[in-house]
């Protein structure tokens, strides 16, 4: 008999354009895992409403986020991509955890409460029950393992304990799927200030995927790089947090490690670092734009995908919140 293979489950707001961050620390990796797993990758659109949102910004994003998995090397024969709203499993399930998970869990989640500082004047119940909404994105797909980014770490473990708390009542219906952090090396801070991480907020520090590459060089020109004085390149994130993450950068490009680049540069300063990690990078990018830039034309193919993505991904989510409408003792219809 075949073996099955384990579940690997993911999703990206388009809440902003993708970048560099998304691309090192996330895509590229869930690209290599399609032959040993049964991966589902989605837009998490439903998410991005709990902060507004602009609708035609949303939608464009949205198809742009697909054609870049896919041009990130997400093949949609292998992956199920899916756009989270068009699979209707999602919000009903959250529903149900909803009743299965505390105010004071939601409470103590250190995104809500930074969001809600952030957002002050439209503190929503969709940004409260945020969590739930993952937890159900995870659980309706039964999956081993959920590659976040540290920040989602307490939802993930959220899930596990809903989860728990369900399967103790109802006898076993969930799979606990562990979270799955990239190391640090894969966490690409930003080019403005190398001690937060890349994010679209702070443009300036950010490259996104579709920049151009004269836009990308500018980026890394400007990068922010340490006042020490000894202007050598060497790597050392706390002590030299911007060459360090240019050093990152510039190995998870070229496949270069940490000390061959520092051997690179020797008797160089962190103006030659600045111009290759620049060049290295417009040149990674350049295929992923140009095939987004392509794809985005053929609306009929991304349609296509999507579509049969949602098909696939309903199939396997439909399974379990059959299971758990019959376990709470809805009527089945
Ligand atoms: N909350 C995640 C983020 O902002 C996105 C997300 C939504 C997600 N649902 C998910 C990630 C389910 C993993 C699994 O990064």
């Amino acid at each position: 008999m075949e073996k099955e293979k384990k579940v690997m489950l993911s999703g990206i707001q388009p809440s902003g354009d993708l970048h560099l961050g998304n691309y090192l620390g996330a895509i590229r990796n869930w690209a290599a895992r399609a032959e040993e797993f049964e991966c589902y990758y989605f837009m998490a659109d439903m998410h991005t409403l709990t902060v507004h949102q602009v609708p035609a910004e949303l939608r464009r994003r949205t198809i742009t986020q697909l054609a870049q998995y896919i041009s990130c090397g997400l093949d949609p024969e292998q992956n199920t991509l899916f756009i989270q709203s068009h699979v209707p499993q999602h919000a009903e399930l959250a529903w149900v955890l909803n009743c299965f998970t505390m105010f004071g869990e939601l409470s103590r989640m250190t995104q809500f409460k930074d969001k809600a500082a952030q957002n002050a004047d439209n503190i929503n119940g969709g940004l409260f029950t945020y969590p739930t909404l993952m937890a159900a994105d995870i659980l309706l797909y039964q999956p081993d393992f959920v590659p976040v980014g540290s920040d989602q770490k307490q939802h993930v473990e959220l899930t596990r304990d809903v989860a728990q708390r369900f399967n103790h009542i109802y006898g076993d219906v969930f799979k606990i799927p562990e979270p799955y952090i990239p190391k640090e090396g894969a966490r690409i801070m930003s080019l403005s200030d190398p001690t937060v991480k890349m994010s679209k907020s702070s443009p300036e520090g950010c490259v996104f995927l579709q920049d151009s590459p004269e836009e990308i060089t500018r980026k890394f020109k400007r990068a922010v790089t340490d006042s020490d004085t000894e202007n050598c390149v060497r790597y050392a994130p706390e002590e030299k947090p911007g060459v360090s993450n240019l050093i990152v950068i510039y190995s998870a490009c070229t496949g270069r490690t940490h000390e061959q680049i520092e051997e690179e540069f020797k008797g160089q300063g962190y103006g030659a670092l600045k111009k290759a990690v620049g060049e290295a990078v417009a040149e990674t990018l350049r295929p992923i734009r140009e095939q987004t830039d392509r794809l985005l034309k053929d609306k009929g193919y991304l349609e296509e995908i999507y579509r049969n993505g949602a098909q696939r991904a309903s199939r396997t989510a439909d399974k379990t919140l059959r299971k758990v409408y019959k376990k709470v003792g809805f009527v089945p219809r």
